[in-house]
């Protein structure tokens, strides 16, 4: 019976994920399920979870633990384990885990229903790890949680095939939405309030269909009413074009900041990694991009320890951080995932090596940040306030359009407003500041 399943989604890894646990939760509150904050009042457990570095997985199964108690305690308890380590590692995780009821990939969560309803009469597991070239789930609403953004994916997959990533084994080929239904989506969102949108995709810019690209897309959400931001992650590199410049440069309301992952900054490793570009392409494109959008943040991935990574190619990587200056920087220790190519190599980096050049990139990335915060000081943002914030009762937070955390006093704001600040201090990655009122004049 689902009219009245209390039930508890647990979301690891990306935002692709909060997203469709977002959507599981659309489809169980039609069918009459009711969402429980309270894991152990749940009649059904998911854990939505991640398998993009080993670290992600041990996460999840450290959280197994518990529920495996939790189980012991309520027998009757549903625990559902999806995403993309069940994609990943299928019929292997009930070997360890029995007591996982049910393992769907992120292609199956439309039999979730179903697959409750049948568990009345029968108590067998249930594992659909079956990937599709069509699923989007096009005609279903995310039940979303409460705040300024919503998260709307509109492609699903990723054909690039990285030789370090799993992502294209776990979520399977690239397909896109259809436009109308994102626009619906979209509109339906400014409805019920969200006045910041994200669109979602793993190559977010290859995004196409029949009735147009990704920057076709874009303009055609910007022009929603009452939309304030729009952001997009994460495009490829080799996907940016003039025509999505010119498209950001044309709305306002299309956040000046791109997330456009580097990963290395050697021409042989990009190589190595598939990634279709080298250096000097890359910093092309970011001179592209300043040449376009003058204020533009850049913020990038970088993965260190490759294999085969030597000190020279490390080099070249903190040499193109320094230059490009990213306004932040995702850092991670290279994570061999079976399954992929990279997997093969055999001049395989110690753990010692990788954390060594992790903490060395780090610090560099830290002083940039800095850098590109103090420069803010003395100068106005738009901020866009999103909550309280977290350190005082009396203080809003929110964020530039560059996605920099700004503290201020509250006044007369709300949640949702943009409102102008001064900023007048810079702290780690959050910049401090003052509401400027309209006429206002700072000495
Ligand atoms: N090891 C470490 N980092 C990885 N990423 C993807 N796969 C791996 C891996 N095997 C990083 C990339 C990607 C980000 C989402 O995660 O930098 O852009
Ligand atoms: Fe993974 Fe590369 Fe696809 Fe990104 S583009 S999801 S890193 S394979």
């Amino acid at each position: 019976m689902i009219n009245n399943l209390k039930y508890h989604i647990e979301t690891y890894g990306c935002q692709m994920n909060v997203y469709d646990s977002e959507l599981i939760s659309g489809l169980l509150i039609k069918e009459g399920g009711v969402p429980t904050k309270d894991i152990e009042a749940a009649d059904v457990v998911f854990l939505n979870t991640c398998s993009i570095r080993e670290k992600a997985e041990e996460t999840v199964f450290n959280r197994l633990n518990y529920l495996k108690s939790l189980k012991k305690k309520n027998p009757k308890m549903l625990l559902g384990l999806i995403g993309c380590m069940a994609q990943n590692l299928k019929n292997d995780l009930l070997e360890s885990n029995p007591y996982v009821d049910i393992i769907l990939g992120p292609d199956s969560y439309r039999r979730i229903p179903d697959i409750i309803r049948a568990r009345e009469s029968s108590s067998s597991h249930n594992v659909d790890t079956k990937l599709s070239k069509y699923e989007v789930y096009e005609d279903i609403f995310p039940s979303r949680n409460s705040g300024v953004n919503a998260w709307i994916s509109i492609s699903r997959g990723c054909d690039k095939f990285c030789t370090f990533c799993i992502v294209p084994f776990t979520r399977g080929r690239e397909r896109s939405k259809s436009m109308d239904s994102i626009i619906n989506e979209a509109k339906n969102a400014v409805k019920c309030g969200f006045v910041e949108i994200t669109l979602l995709g793993q190559n977010v810019n290859s995004y196409r269909t029949s009735k147009g690209t990704f920057s076709d897309l874009l303009a055609q959400v910007a022009n929603i009413k009452g939309l304030k931001r729009i952001r997009y992650t994460s495009p490829h590199p080799k996907d940016m074009d003039d025509e999505l410049l010119k498209v950001m440069v044309k709305f306002d309301n299309i956040c000046n900041s791109i997330h456009l992952p580097l990963q290395s900054g050697s021409d042989r490793i990009l190589k190595r990694m598939n990634r279709t570009y080298n250096s000097s392409d890359f910093l092309a494109l970011v001179h592209k991009i300043r040449r376009y959008i003058p204020s533009c943040s850049i913020s990038t991935d970088i993965i260190v320890g490759f294999p085969g990574e030597s000190n020279d190619d490390f080099l070249q990587t903190l040499k193109i951080v320094k230059e490009v200056q990213f306004d932040n920087a995702f850092m991670f220790k290279y994570s061999p995932r079976p399954g992929t190519k990279a997997v093969e190599y055999t001049d395989q980096i110690s753990e010692e090596l990788k954390q060594n050049r992790l903490e060395k990139l780090i610090s560099l990335q830290k002083e940039n940040s800095l850098r590109s915060n103090t420069h803010k000081i003395g100068k106005y943002f738009d901020v866009l306030i999103e909550k309280e914030s977290k350190k005082s009762s009396n203080q809003w937070s929110g964020r530039t359009e560059g996605n920099t955390w700004v503290v201020f006093d509250k006044g007369s704001e709300s949640i949702g407003d943009i409102v102008k600040i001064f900023i007048h201090d810079a702290k780690g990655v959050t910049l401090f500041g003052r509401h400027i009122q309209n006429k206002e004049v700072v000495a």
